[in-house]
Order: structure tokens, then sequence, then C-alpha cells
């Protein structure tokens, strides 16, 4: 490789922050991603984020809302540059359109930003995602927001976030008031304040002080709130945990930011410490070890898919994180699990607002491909040798149902939508062990059943009927001698695809009742 695409791609990587933005529906995600986009000239007028997202769900007709896929799709990476920094941020959709998607998106993620409710503190969604964000490792900072509004205390949302999600924390900053008493925050890391003055908190002034004893903040803030600040902060210092990088980097300690997202108050500091702090592309693990962002040869993976629901154009787009190596449009890639060359002639990067076609990307960039039918969630695509990234990982189903073909004649065409769907990862699929003959579809989000019925109906002409069922878990066991009958009640033995046994139980007792009862057999959460 020469010296110079060498540097190039180098220096690429080191401005690349690629982060997803996770949080509970309500929390302010829309606002904030508008506010950041904002900052970065993505956008030019506060509103268009949100009004997209308004009327993406102001319908509840699935036709209409598949209409308004085509913006869902643009809106799945944002991608704008600021101080120095190239970001993408990637939507993770939540409300109905929650999804294994959504979790998956996460793994095309060097770090994510958890939001945060004062009021609410850490909520059910929010548990789920951090969750997937904990096991892959990487870092975690929190913005706490709302807080313009009254909500629960700093230590106790400090408190929270270990009790709940079992992480700790470091304040970068810390608020001086709160609701309609908010005047600003003092910042611990840079030893300045920011101040909002006027009653909506508009004007933002930014003061050096020597530390939080400094006269400006009681001159700003009054006796009551500079004192309760000084004995919080006192506090902090002598307990609280010490910014810690590594640990930071390990996600074993999470750096919190406070401030309201829709008031403009916070996120400015928030995305410069942010990126200073948050990790540029990191190394991407595959079947033959670790692959450096910065080697020469070209290689990505798709982490999804994103079905054209019109059926008069059945393309698809599929979504490619880059690993390594720098994207030329035309050029040729090996498609390794098909092994066949193929031209990514048509790539597309989305931004806020419009579709364009990408000329060059680099590590940490997610580009969209037009998918005719070859792509599915895993692929690897690499320039040179064979790379193949480690498969995504699979995630327990939480809704369940049973699923009939209305018209016996189609048999045909469903078991082939059966088995493209299922392979594609839109859901996944299993099998009674009992009697009768009977298929059960699982997934984490609504939205992947009418996914699957739209898409039976559309691309395989056929109508199914899918009937709820009542079970909240699924558990793969693994064990020499399974005996069927300790798994009747409130729980059924079905097997999925490649016959391996899964317990399906409607609550959490029955799954632990089957546990005690089975000492021997390994209960395990996805596929062995
Ligand atoms: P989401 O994407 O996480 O679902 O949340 P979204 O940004 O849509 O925000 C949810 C609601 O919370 C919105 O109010 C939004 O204006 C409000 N919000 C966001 N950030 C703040 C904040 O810092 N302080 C306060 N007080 N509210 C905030 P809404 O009534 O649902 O919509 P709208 O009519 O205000 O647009």
């Amino acid at each position: 490789m020469s010296q110079s695409l060498k540097d190039e791609i180098q220096q690429e990587v080191d401005k690349r922050r690629t982060f997803a933005i996770i949080s509970h529906p309500d929390a302010g995600k829309t606002t904030l991603t508008e506010k950041l986009l904002l900052f970065g000239g993505a956008i030019r007028e506060a509103g268009s984020v949100k009004a997209r997202k308004a009327s993406r769900h102001a319908t509840s007709d699935w036709m209409e809302i598949e209409k308004q896929r085509g913006i869902s799709v643009t809106s799945s990476v944002m991608q704008f540059d600021y101080l120095g920094h190239r970001v993408n941020i990637l939507d993770t959709p939540g409300h109905q359109d929650f999804s294994e998607d959504t979790y998956r998106t996460l793994t095309a993620a060097d770090s994510a930003v958890m939001l945060i409710d004062v009021a609410k503190g850490v909520e059910a969604q929010t548990i789920k995602l951090f969750q997937v964000c904990r096991k892959r490792g990487i870092p975690i900072f929190t913005f706490i927001n709302k807080l313009d509004r009254e909500g629960k205390s700093p230590f106790e949302l400090m408190e929270e976030l270990e009790q709940v999600l079992g992480i700790r924390s470091v304040p970068m900053n810390w608020p001086i008031g709160m609701g309609r008493e908010l005047c600003g925050v003092y910042d611990r890391m840079k030893n300045q304040v920011e101040l909002f003055q006027g009653n909506d908190h508009s004007t933002i002034e930014v003061r050096k002080v020597n530390d939080y004893n400094d006269g400006i903040i009681r001159e700003m803030a009054g006796d009551f709130l500079t004192d309760q600040l000084i004995s919080e902060l006192e506090l902090l210092d002598v307990a609280g945990d010490p910014f810690d990088y590594d640990k930071v980097r390990a996600g074993e300690l999470t750096p919190i930011f406070f401030g309201s997202a829709v008031n403009n108050f916070g996120v400015q500091t928030f995305l410069e410490n942010f990126l200073q702090l948050a990790p540029k592309p990191t190394p991407r693990n595959s079947t033959t070890g670790p692959v450096e962002p910065t080697s020469e040869k070209f290689s990505g993976y798709v982490f999804k898919i994103q079905a054209n629901m019109n059926p008069a154009h059945r393309d698809r787009i599929a979504f490619l994180r880059i690993c390594s190596g720098r994207f030329e449009r035309g050029m040729s890639v090996k498609h390794v699990r098909n092994k066949k060359e193929i031209k990514l002639s048509q790539p597309q990067q989305f931004l806020a607002q419009d579709r364009d076609i990408v000329q060059m990307a680099y590590p940490g960039d997610i580009i969209g491909l037009f998918d005719p039918g070859i792509f599915r969630i895993g692929d690897s695509l690499s320039q040179g040798a064979e790379v193949e990234f480690d498969e995504l990982p699979t995630f327990s189903p939480e809704i369940f149902s049973k699923v009939t073909v209305k018209n016996a004649l189609k048999h045909k065409q469903y078991q082939k939508g059966l088995d493209q769907l299922t392979e594609e990862g839109t859901i996944q699929v299993f099998y009674s062990t009992g009697n009768f003959d009977e298929t059960i579809l699982g997934v984490v989000g609504h939205l992947q059943f009418e996914v699957f019925e739209h898409r039976m109906k559309a691309e395989y002409g056929v109508d199914i009927q899918l009937h709820r069922m009542s079970f909240q878990f699924a558990r793969w066991i693994v064990d020499e001698k399974i005996d069927p009958s300790k798994f009747r009640i409130n729980s059924t033995l079905v097997k999925d695809k490649k016959g391996n046994y899964v317990a399906l139980f409607e609550n959490e007792y029955a799954m632990r009742t089957a546990m005690e009862k089975n000492p021997t057999s390994k209960f395990l959460e996805t596929a062995p």
C-alpha cells in the first residue's frame, strides 16, 4: 500500500466517531439528535427530524407506515462534521419500530449515548439496549435530559445506574439547581460554569472559574444553590469514582452529563466532550482474528437489511458497516459467503435529509448497498484476502405467534418465504415437538410480525394468520437426555431450524421451576 493511502486511511479513521443513542421512548432522543445535527450543520431548522417522526407515527395503517419507510431509511444513519470530527449517528428505532434490527444496529456502533429522562430514571427499553452494549464492552456515555423539569436528584440517578444497570458513573458536570430553579451546570473537568439566563434558559454564558468555590458562581446562582452545589461537589470529590479513561473505554464506567435537549442546554459541551472521549473505529473480530481499521484492504459486514415494502419495487437496502480500508464507488469486492466478486456501483450514504451517492467512505462509516436479494444479515464483504466477520449475535425472542396459511394450496410458496425470511433474520422460527405440526414464530418486537405478514403477502403471495401465544421467554436447552414431560406447565418444548431443543415459558416463575427440575440441563438465551 502506498504511504499516502495509508496516511489517508489513518487520518480518516482518527476523525471518525460512530455511535448510537439508546433510550426509552420519550426521553428526548429525537430532540437531542436534532440539536446535534444542527450543530453539525446537517439540518438547517429545528423541527425537521421531529416532523418526520410525527408523520411516521401518526398513522397506524401499515401501508402508510411503509410508504414512510423511504424516510426511515434515509434517517437510519446521520452524518455530519464537527470540529474536525466526522460523526455518524446510527438511529436505533424505538416505539413500535422496535425489533431485532434495533439490537443489531448497536453492533455497528463504536460507542453509545444513553439518554435518560431525569424524572423517569432508567426505563425498560434502556435496560435492554444497555445490556446489548454492555455485552459488547463498548463505552457508554450518559446524558440526563430534561433538567428544566423537576426530577430525581443526581445522586439518586447515579445510584439507580449502579443498582439497575450495574454500572458505576462519573459526573462530568453537575447541575446548579433543577427544574425552575435550574440556572446552569458546573463543568468538573474544565472548571467552568455554563449559566442560563432568562426565563426560558435560552442565553448561555460560559465562565472560567478557579473551582466550585469561585465567587462568580455565588453571584450568579445565589447563596442557596451555591451552598448546595458546594456540598454536593465536595461529597462527590470524596466519595465519587475518579475519572478513569481505561474504565470508560472498557464500558465499566459511564461519564454522565446533565442537560436539557429542548433548551439546547448542555448539548454543545456534551458533544465536544463526547467527541474527545469517544473511541474512533476499533478493530473488529473476524474468523481470522481482529481486523484493524487501518488495514489496507477494504472490508465490512451487513448488519441490517431494509426491505422496500412496495411490491412494485422489490429492491432492498443492505446496511454495511465499513471495518477496514477505503471504500471507492464501483470497486469490486468479494461476497465471502457466496464466494463471488461483486461490484459496488450503487452505494448510498444516508445523510440527515437526502440520499447521496457515496464516492468514498472509510472505517466507521455506514453505506447502504442496493440489494437485489444477494445479501443476508451478517454477510461480510472484503477486498483481497477473505475476511469473515464473526456472526452477528442473535437475540432471545420475547413475543411468539403460531402461524397458519389461509390457503393450503400455497404451502410451497409459504415454505419458501418462511425459509428466506428466517435466513434474512426477519424472524426466528420454531417447530412444535408434540402431536400437532405447528410452526411458531419468535421476535423481539411486534413490528417484525407485521413485516413478516406483509412480505409473505407482497413477495410470496401468501396470506397467513398469526395467533399470538402467551410465552415470554425462550431458552435453548442443552442436555444429553431431555425429558419433554418436564416442560408442560406454563411452558412448551419446541425445536429450532437446526433441531436444537428450545423451551418456551409463559413467565419467569415457570422458567425458574424448570431450571430447578432440570439441574443437569443448560438453559441458554440464544442458540448454542
Ligand atoms: P424520543 O425521540 O426519545 O421519543 O423523544 P422526543 O425527542 O420526541 O421527546 C419527547 C418529548 O419530550 C417531546 O415533547 C419533547 O419536546 C420533550 N423534551 C425533549 N427534551 C426535553 C427537555 O430537555 N426538557 C423538556 N421539558 N422536554 C423535553 P412532546 O410534548 O411529546 O412533543 P412536542 O410537542 O414538545 O414536540
